[in-house]
């Protein structure tokens, strides 16, 4: 059964469900494959690090209006099963490398592996000036391959076209998603976010390209 016909609601999160969906976001997390969260997993308290950094930043960002946090609410339980977050990038709040840690965490290897995200966004703003990212993309396990990811794109997708924006992914995990975005319209488009000694292999950021970059004078 498909989402559309299990009617599975897909809505923005109230403050109040943010430690929950902190909760499914680490539980997915977990299964692996995003080098920068397998550093944290591997020096930090998982409470301490959902306390501290995932809930209060995202719950920050979606009271300033930087980022919106949506989630997928199944009908007959009213289950939270899905959710994502698309921080606004644009001109007036370019990205920054991560400034809140929880104790004990090596915050300069984070960085050194953060750097190549950071600095494909800046160039992302530089060519676009805005762009919606798509940061968690998130279905819990046992819901997955029921339309509910692709629910959450379409959500995603309309909000760019509301806002003339492009929306842009870096599919890192294992369980490799490069095909579903392909299927919503994502092309490939940026050397992988890795390390530059070349010690972990990922895949390509991607790109739905709702407004185009203006013309430039050469
Ligand atoms: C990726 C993820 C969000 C997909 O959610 P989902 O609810 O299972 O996906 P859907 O059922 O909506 O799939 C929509 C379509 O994409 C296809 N699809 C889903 N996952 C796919 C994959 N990994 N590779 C290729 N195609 C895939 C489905 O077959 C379906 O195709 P159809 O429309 O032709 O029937 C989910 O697998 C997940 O949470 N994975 C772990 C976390 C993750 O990888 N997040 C993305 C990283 S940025």
């Amino acid at each position: 059964m498909s989402a559309q016909d299990i009617n599975v609601k897909i809505r923005e999160a109230r403050l109040d469900e943010f430690e929950n969906i902190g909760r499914l976001n680490y539980a997915v997390k977990q299964e692996g494959g995003d080098p920068l969260y397998e550093l944290l997993y591997s020096e930090v308290n998982a409470e301490d690090w959902l306390n501290f950094k995932w809930i209060q930043g995202k719950k920050n960002a979606a009271a300033s209006g930087q980022a919106k946090v949506i989630v997928a609410e199944y009908p007959t339980t009213g289950q939270i099963v899905g959710l994502a977050a698309i921080p606004k990038c644009n001109p007036a709040h370019p990205p920054k490398a991560a400034s809140s840690f929880v104790p004990g965490f090596n915050v300069s290897e984070y960085k050194k592996m953060e750097a190549p995200r950071l600095a494909w966004k800046n160039q992302m703003l530089s060519v676009y000036g805005g762009f919606l990212f798509v940061e968690p993309l998130a279905v819990v396990k046992e819901y997955r391959g029921e339309g509910i990811g692709k629910r959450l794109m379409e959500f995603i997708i309309d909000e760019g076209k509301k806002q003339n924006l492009n929306i842009a992914v870096a599919p890192v995990f294992k369980t490799d998603a490069i095909g579903f975005y392909k299927k919503l319209g994502f092309v490939e488009v940026a050397k992988p976010f890795m390390l530059a000694d070349d010690t972990v292999k990922g895949p390509n950021h991607m790109l739905l390209e709702i407004s185009k970059p203006a013309p430039t004078d050469s």
